[in-house]
């Protein structure tokens, strides 16, 4: 087939980002792929509601779930709406009809990440989720992949671009928590729910994620200690700063002992740790495998171009002729004690 048609769920931030990515760079993905990635549907809430970007000019728009998933002429759905019912069911769907799914839904992963790549293997086809971790940064690919034969010590990680951006604000120009949190939300960055961003539990979506990809465990979110940045006020950032340190929130893993210990934390960082010094949207991971030693990986962890190429690349993998998908890299089902951790920085 010479045009691989997209379906997609959700035209904000990202699925708009995603579809000015395939406009610009639409000669190369041709080139590379052999191939034209056309949007042949749009799903939306409000098809009346204004858009900084125009799909394509032959793309329809629609209001139902069904009319994107059951579309013969869409072959693959990426599910860029958020949210858990509509997105669970509509995933659900389209991997019945045997269509590779790609998605940056993190929150619904962790809850029925399960269900959904076991359905994705029975019906043979992808269930991609790049974007759903750190935004642009290709975590997910580095552990299903390029470390797949080392076992991971620890990871430690700053995965809320949200979040990272409100301490950031507060510790440069002196804003208020508040103030910060708006600006976020108008820049695309916060979850249509912020006070996923705020209390800690987008970072503790995407650590289980990859505890799974790491570990090959599935950790339930349950027994995940959590704690967000909601309490921090201009005070805490000023005694931070005064003891030489920086405030962040960490999200953590490590394996102790054939035990794994994780969690997400506000931490005091020493202003001359590397993680101290990522700044605002970006997020950045720290890996510590058994053989390959350290490695970081650095980008901007929200917002629409970012967050579209990680799109955008689990496309293009799944349109490649012979593409075999590999979901979940490993996945033993360990349930492993669940034990609270201080941040070991
Ligand atoms: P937005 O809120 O900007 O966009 C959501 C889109 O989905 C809108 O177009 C909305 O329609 C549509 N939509 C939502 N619910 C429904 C529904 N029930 N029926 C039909 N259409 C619906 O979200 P984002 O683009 O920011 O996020 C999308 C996903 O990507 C989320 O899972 C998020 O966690 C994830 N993500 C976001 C990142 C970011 O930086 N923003 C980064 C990484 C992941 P309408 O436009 O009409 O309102
Ligand atoms: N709201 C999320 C964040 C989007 O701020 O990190 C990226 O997953």
């Amino acid at each position: 087939k010479k045009v691989i048609n997209l379906g997609l769920a959700g035209f904000g931030t990202v699925g708009t980002g995603l579809a000015r990515i395939i406009q610009e760079n639409s000669d190369w993905i041709n080139r590379r792929l052999g191939k034209e990635l056309k949007i042949q549907k749009v799903l939306v809430r409000d098809p009346g509601k204004k858009r900084s970007v125009i799909p394509g000019p032959e793309t329809a728009i629609v209001t139902d779930p069904q009319d994107l998933v059951h579309d013969p002429q869409v072959d693959m759905v990426v599910e860029l709406m958020g949210g858990l019912e509509t997105a669970h069911s509509l995933i659900k769907s389209a991997l019945k009809e045997k269509k590779h799914v790609v998605t940056a839904n993190k929150a619904l992963l962790a809850e029925k990440g399960n269900e959904l790549f076991a359905l994705a293997q029975e019906q043979g086809v992808g269930l991609y989720y790049e974007a759903s971790v750190a935004g642009g940064i290709p975590i997910v690919q580095t552990l299903k992949e390029s470390l797949s034969g080392d076992r991971i010590r620890s990871l430690t990680g700053i995965l809320n671009g949200t979040a990272n951006f409100i301490l950031s604000e507060m510790t440069r120009k002196g804003q208020d928590f508040e103030t910060a949190l708006q600006a976020a939300k108008d820049l695309g960055y916060a979850e249509a729910d912020p006070s996923l961003d705020i209390d800690g539990l987008d970072a503790a979506h995407k650590l289980v994620l990859l505890i799974r990809l790491a570990y090959g465990v599935d950790y339930p979110l349950n027994i995940l200690p959590v704690q967000g940045i909601s309490g921090a006020s201009s005070m805490d950032i000023a005694m931070a700063a005064e003891f030489g340190c920086t405030l962040k929130l960490i999200a953590q893993v490590r394996e102790k002992s054939g035990h794994l210990q994780a969690g997400v934390f506000p931490a005091l960082l020493p202003n001359d740790h590397i993680l101290a010094k990522v700044e605002g949207p970006y997020n950045s991971i720290l890996i510590d495998g058994n053989a390959v030693g350290q490695v970081m990986l650095y980008g901007q962890g929200a917002g629409d171009l970012p967050t579209g190429s990680a799109v955008l690349a689990d496309i293009l993998a799944l349109a490649r002729d012979n593409a075999v998908p590999n979901n979940t890299g490993f996945l033993e089902k360990v349930l492993p004690r669940a034990e609270v951790i201080r941040p070991e920085l």
